[in-house]
């Protein structure tokens, strides 16, 4: 099996497989991650980081993951410092791009935006994050984390919860945990409930799902609880964010006697009390740092496939 996407986009366009390579890929990759082995497999390769939307983890262990494997990155930056202030079009600074580079990592507010990229430059295409569409590559570092926590994902009870109509890692995750055999629960509010086009997709590919508003119908019974913020930032009116924000606090009383992980893709703003991050019940900081060996293994198998 070899991984043959050129771009990596959505969920939708994996395979099992697909995801398994990446994970074994990845795992292959811990040493170089951690630095205790060099690697020099993309050196005179470019990255190139177009960031339309805030980020931490994922612009940065995309950069760390190019420059341990010996490549480089150039980055668009704030928008203030580039032609984007002075009205330069997405389509034209991808083209400068795709001369500049041989793979675009693009996060962009508007879902669709890297499939749009992927049909106009001849560079590989990575979403790291389109609106409320999609996060890929997060959502293989989840798969990653779960797999080797429990050194399996088949046969786990996954709950999702939070903001899952805004939040694109849970839309990923749910199509990438559909391909295997596990028992999924999405816990929301009523009013950020799964998208239906998600649910229908699931339902289509007879992928079970309970879904439910209450955080109590799910924790006594769940293997991994895979927590999300609301998503300020996407609620077209302020005022329903703040009638829902804080719907859901996961503390460590909460967590008590409990046999779980907690998930988060991070940031959290509130959703996570502190005092659960010195629990054996935190895998959130130990997922953020698993996207460097995920990132490299998709790098490192997007750009030589493009030399292939
Ligand atoms: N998980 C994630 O996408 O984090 P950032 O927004 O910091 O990249």
């Amino acid at each position: 099996m070899i991984f043959e996407h050129e771009n990596v986009i959505s969920l939708k366009d994996f395979e099992k497989e697909d995801i398994e390579f990446i994970l074994e890929e990845a795992s292959k990759l811990e040493d170089v991650a951690k630095s205790k082995e060099k690697s020099r497999e993309l050196e005179g390769k470019i990255l190139g980081l177009l960031f339309y939307e805030p980020s931490t983890r994922t612009r940065l262990s995309f950069e760390t993951s190019m420059k341990r494997l010996g490549g480089d990155c150039i980055e668009l930056g704030d928008a203030a410092h580039s032609s984007v202030s002075k009205g330069e079009s997405l389509a034209d600074t991808a083209k400068m791009f795709e001369s500049y580079c041989d793979a675009i990592v693009i996060r962009h507010n508007l879902e669709g935006v890297s499939r749009f990229l992927s049909d106009i430059v001849d560079v590989p295409i990575i979403n790291a994050g389109d609106g409320a569409g999609q996060h890929p590559t997060q959502t293989l570092l989840d798969l990653y984390t779960i797999k080797k926590h429990f050194g399996k994902i088949d046969g786990l009870k996954i709950a999702l919860l939070g903001d899952l109509k805004y939040g694109r890692t849970v839309h990923s995750l749910a199509y990438a945990l559909g391909m295997y055999d596990v028992e999924m629960s999405f816990v929301s509010p009523d009013e950020l409930k799964m998208p239906k086009e998600t649910l229908h997709d699931l339902e289509e590919s007879n992928i079970k799902y309970n879904q439910t508003n209450s955080l109590k119908d799910v924790i006594d019974d769940v293997d991994v609880l895979y927590v999300t913020r609301i998503q300020k930032e996407r609620f077209p009116d302020v005022e329903e964010y703040e009638r829902i924000k804080g719907a859901y606090l996961i503390n460590k009383d909460l967590l008590e006697g409990k046999d779980l992980i907690v998930m988060h893709p991070l940031p959290r703003v509130d959703e996570i009390s502190y005092d659960v991050d010195d629990t054996k019940y935190n895998k959130y900081f130990e997922q953020a740092a698993n996207a460097i060996p995920v990132r490299m293994a998709i790098l490192k198998n997007v750009i030589t496939h493009r030399f292939e």
